[in-house]
């Protein structure tokens, strides 16, 4: 009987989403178990706090934007952000794990609305809403970064810009990751040439690629 064929077929289709969905779910319980030493234990958090207000000042926000922080954290960047975009703005951050979540929540009683569990790869928002989508710190650990950006560049509004940073280079990333935990050992960040290939397919546009020491930085435009 070809159904014994058609159960193999299913089988074998389902293989990469499963083994996709095993991945996500333990970076997930990786970063529910580190959110609440985040904020002590990080160097961005605790050592460069300047270099932070010097970095954001690459996001090039305006008064009024609306910006998306994906991979929020525990909400690092949202004071500053806030404040970049003024009164007239607004900032949503995002990110997979409730630990985290709860933690933004804590510490930004008064903005508690503005955090959002939910999955990069699968944003809960209209298309063309925001000015600003930044993904600080997270990027590597998007483990389909081709639907990511599709995803980025769907809630951008047209001449909106989405940036991934990092406060190093691609290779301090990886080196950082490969002792952290096998959660998160080989999330890694992309190369110019991967990204240019992604974009030409949704008709984005690359305006910087920078990977050097104590710094890697993607802004990429939509038309
Ligand atoms: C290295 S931490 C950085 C957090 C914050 N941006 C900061 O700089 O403090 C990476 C964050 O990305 C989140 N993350 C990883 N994969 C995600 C996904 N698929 N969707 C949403 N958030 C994700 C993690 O839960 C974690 O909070």
């Amino acid at each position: 009987m070809p159904g014994g064929v058609a159960e193999k077929e299913i089988a074998a289709y389902m293989l990469p989403q499963r083994i996709g969905d095993i991945i996500l779910s333990k970076r997930r319980a990786f970063f529910d178990s580190i959110a609440s030493v985040w904020d002590e234990r990080f160097y961005h958090v605790t050592k460069e706090q300047k270099n932070l207000d010097r970095h954001c000042a690459l996001y090039d926000i305006k008064k009024g934007h609306k910006i998306l922080d994906i991979g929020c954290g525990t909400g690092v960047m949202f004071g500053r952000f806030k404040k970049l975009a003024g009164k007239r703005g607004r900032v949503i951050g995002i990110d997979f794990s409730s630990a985290m979540i709860k933690h933004a929540r804590n510490k930004h009683k008064n903005d508690k609305k503005n955090f959002i569990c939910a999955d990069a790869h699968c944003l809960p928002f209209e298309s063309k809403t925001f000015d600003r989508v930044i993904c600080f710190s997270c990027f590597p650990h998007l483990s389909d970064k081709k639907k990511a950006i599709k995803e980025a560049a769907r809630v951008l509004k047209s001449k909106g810009m989405l940036v991934i940073s990092h406060l190093c280079s691609s290779r301090k990333i990886a080196a950082i990751h490969k002792c952290a935990g096998t959660a998160v050992a080989k999330d890694f960040l992309p190369p110019k040439t991967d990204f240019l290939l992604t974009i030409k397919d949704i008709g984005m546009q690359l305006l910087e690629f920078k990977d050097e020491k104590g710094l890697y930085l993607v802004k990429i435009r939509k038309p």
